[in-house]
């Protein structure tokens, strides 16, 4: 029987300890507070900005809302950016993306002071972790590593397969799993013989964003699979990368869709938020 690795109960653990470090920051007069800045009103997006703001008043951190126009000018993002930098007060800034087609998203990820960068996507960021520097991490790829080391899952010497290569999920998935010392695959769209290299995988991280696209043949018996993807079909049901049903009965642990990777990500937030306020000082 496979472990089905709970990312509720494992996310909500993440919050209380959260929550309890916020408290004793509170004991000592800190106050922490994250601006969250949204542009246009995509319902994905204001669900999920909604539920950040929601995690945040959960743990005890103070959200300050930016609801921006869908035809707010890139100069006068970057301005609003630059207040919040420039604000002692803030400590992390999230301007969720995607961003109107008008605005250069890399250019207000550059923008963002990476000492309050709590999405950990600016490249000082993304170079800290390739370096083994201390700095902000990726919400998703940590929320995986803490999956795997909350549920007895070892990652050093284990052979790790990433599928997937995108700047926030796939890059730095495969260089946490290379800092727990695993020994790491990453695989992507061009690759060939995807099945033979999955199918030697002890730990197998599937964010490639094709719904139930892995199925027992690409997954070796007793591996471990996380599910990093995200998909409705068309009963509106959500479902992974994952056939999770075909999967299950040769792997050793799995995470499930939804209730696994999905709710790990805005508790990582939270504990980025809750370092922010050390980083801070680095600045
Ligand atoms: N859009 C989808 N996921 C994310 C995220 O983790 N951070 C931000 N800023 N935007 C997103």
């Amino acid at each position: 029987m496979a472990l089905i690795i709970d990312g509720r109960k494992i996310s909500a653990q993440i919050k209380e300890e959260c929550k309890e470090q916020v408290a004793a920051y509170q004991a000592r007069g800190i106050e922490i507070c994250l601006a969250v800045v949204q542009v246009g009103s995509d319902p994905a997006s204001s669900v999920y900005v909604n539920n950040k703001k929601k995690a945040c008043a959960y743990v005890g951190i103070r959200s300050l809302s930016y609801e921006l126009d869908e035809t707010v000018t890139e100069e006068e993002l970057l301005q609003l950016v630059d207040r919040l930098n420039n604000d002692p007060a803030v400590n992390g800034i999230l301007v969720q993306l995607p961003l109107p087609a008008h605005i250069d998203e890399n250019k207000i990820i550059r923008a963002i002071s990476p000492m309050k960068d709590v999405d950990g996507f600016h490249p000082y960021n993304v170079g800290a972790l390739s370096i083994g520097l201390k700095g902000f991490v990726s919400c998703t790829p940590a929320g995986v590593i803490q999956l795997l080391k909350r549920s007895g899952i070892e990652i050093a010497g284990k052979n790790c397969v990433v599928i997937g290569r995108s700047n926030i999920v796939g890059k730095p998935m495969s260089m946490l799993l290379l800092r727990e010392n695993g020994t790491v695959t990453v695989t992507h769209s061009r690759t060939k013989d995807l099945q033979e290299i999955t199918s030697k995988a002890d730990i197998l991280i599937a964010a490639l964003g094709k719904p139930k696209f892995i199925t027992k043949e690409y997954v070796k018996e007793g591996a471990v699979v996380i599910d990093v993807g995200i998909h409705r079909n068309a009963e509106n049901k959500l479902c992974g990368d994952v056939d999770f049903e075909d999967v299950k009965e040769k792997v050793s642990a799995i995470t499930p869709v939804p209730g696994g990777v999905g709710v790990m990500t805005i508790a990582m937030l939270m504990c980025n938020c809750v370092a922010s306020v050390e980083i801070n000082e680095r600045a």
